[in-house]
């Protein structure tokens, strides 16, 4: 008998159910499967039968240690088609085909994987490859929409090279980033069959802007993005869709995050715009800019002889979050904001709270380890209604789910 399902973190390794669909990003998986076996979780490949075109038994199961077993009929005394699903803890599915996605919705169960599916009181993951059109048809819409409501998560395809000539949405997104997802839906253990961001759209901006001088010049900051990535991760985990505005960072695509590149604290702004026309929750975790260059020299700037170089003129930029704090584009929408204050931070943050007109405001202390460029952060959540909630230090995730946990209790309230 198997006690409760506790969070990844506090076990050695999970038991992990690799489902392999029937698409050419077959091979991809395998990437998968090896880091889920070389970070000690217990992997277990199910392949259907037309994933065996593209990816042989032989290698499933040297990957995994264990046979890799299509149909029902294979060891019958152990009951697989119930075990498997029973006794999991995450059931991942890449490449998910159309018409696994289809079986899956509909609850067709006609070999081990989808009678996996069936039994699996765990989370579910399913990461779909196919062509563009397969993708946005009607009927995968409303499969895939079906599985969202039910708490699984689908992530979005990234966009590329698809089989033969063609490109668009579709493609497997990078195992990596796969596994990133995978882990943080293990890292929540059962909560994670909840997807409480599921049918929401969330808008995340990441990075710093960069103000132009010349052609090789630009005001920045040192904004990693980390803490924006890790927001946009986590929020992919729980369901929802997510915008990722990419001011200048240098990370890896999330998977199943639209991602946006911007430059400068102006182009951010319009990015904002456009894509918090539809969101439900909108998150600022860029460093902008305050000021931009009046003038852009569009050659290089250069010595004059011994001359003393001419003041570089500043102008204001806008205040992104200040202003869709007051616009709010839908009814109930939710805006989050981050400050990084070095003194008074409780204070300077309540104060900011107020000025910027948003609902949540993540403050935390600059200084030696924490915010800029490292994996962990510190911080208190100030909300509008004047709760204040500490988040321990601790990694970017651990406080993007708080923030999360946070937004997706007053989304349900609104
Ligand atoms: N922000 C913004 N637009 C700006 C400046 C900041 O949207 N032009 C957002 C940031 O993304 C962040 C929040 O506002 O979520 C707070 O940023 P911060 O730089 O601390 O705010 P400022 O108003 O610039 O305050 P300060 O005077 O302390 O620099």
């Amino acid at each position: 008998m198997r006690g409760e399902r506790q969070p990844m973190a506090e076990r050695s390794g999970a038991r992990v159910v690799l489902g392999v669909g029937g698409g050419i990003a077959a091979y991809k998986a395998c990437e998968l499967l090896r880091r889920f076996a070389e970070s000690g979780h217990e992997v277990r490949a199910v392949p259907t039968a037309s994933a065996l075109h593209f990816v042989g038994e032989a290698t499933w199961s040297a990957l995994s240690g264990r046979p890799a077993a299509t149909e029902v009929w294979e060891h019958v005394e152990d009951v697989p088609h119930v075990r498997i699903g029973q006794t999991a803890d995450l059931v991942v599915v890449a490449p998910a085909t159309a018409d696994l996605l289809a079986k899956a919705a509909h609850g067709l169960a006609d070999d081990l994987l989808t009678n996996t599916l069936l039994t699996a009181r765990c989370p579910v993951v399913f990461a779909p490859a196919m062509h563009t059109e397969m993708w946005e048809h009607p009927a995968t819409r409303e499969n895939v929409a079906t599985l969202r409501r039910r708490g699984a998560v689908v992530v979005e395809p990234a966009v590329g090279r698809l089989t033969g000539v063609d490109t668009g949405k579709g493609r497997l997104p990078d195992p990596s980033e796969i596994y990133e997802l995978c882990r943080r839906v293990l890292a929540r253990g059962p909560a994670a069959t909840v997807s409480d961001l599921a049918g929401r759209h969330v808008v995340v901006s990441a990075g710093g802007t960069r103000e132009p001088l010349d052609p090789v010049r630009f005001l920045g900051n040192r904004s990693s993005g980390k803490q924006g990535y890790a927001l946009a991760r986590t929020a992919a985990a729980r369901g929802a869709r997510v915008t990722l505005l990419a001011a200048n960072t240098d990370l890896p695509d999330p998977a199943g995050v639209d991602l946006v590149r911007v430059g400068t604290a102006v182009q951010l702004r319009e990015a904002v715009l456009k894509a918090a026309a539809d969101a439900d929750a909108v998150v600022m975790a860029a460093a902008v800019a305050d000021f931009r260059p009046v003038d852009y020299a569009t050659g290089k700037i250069k010595k004059q002889g011994d001359r003393e170089p001419d003041p570089v003129r500043l102008t204001r930029n806008p205040d992104i979050l200040a202003e869709i704090s007051a616009t709010r584009a839908r009814p109930g929408q939710l805006v989050a904001g981050f400050a990084a204050e070095t003194d008074d931070v409780l204070a300077n943050g309540r104060a900011k709270l107020a000025r910027k007109g948003c609902d949540l405001l993540v403050v935390n202390e600059v200084g030696e380890r924490k915010t800029f460029g490292s994996a962990e952060n510190e911080a208190v959540v100030l909300a509008a209604d004047g709760t204040e909630t500490p988040v321990p230090y601790g990694p970017k995730e651990a406080l993007a789910d708080t923030l999360w946990d946070l937004v997706a209790r007053r989304l349900d309230a609104g």
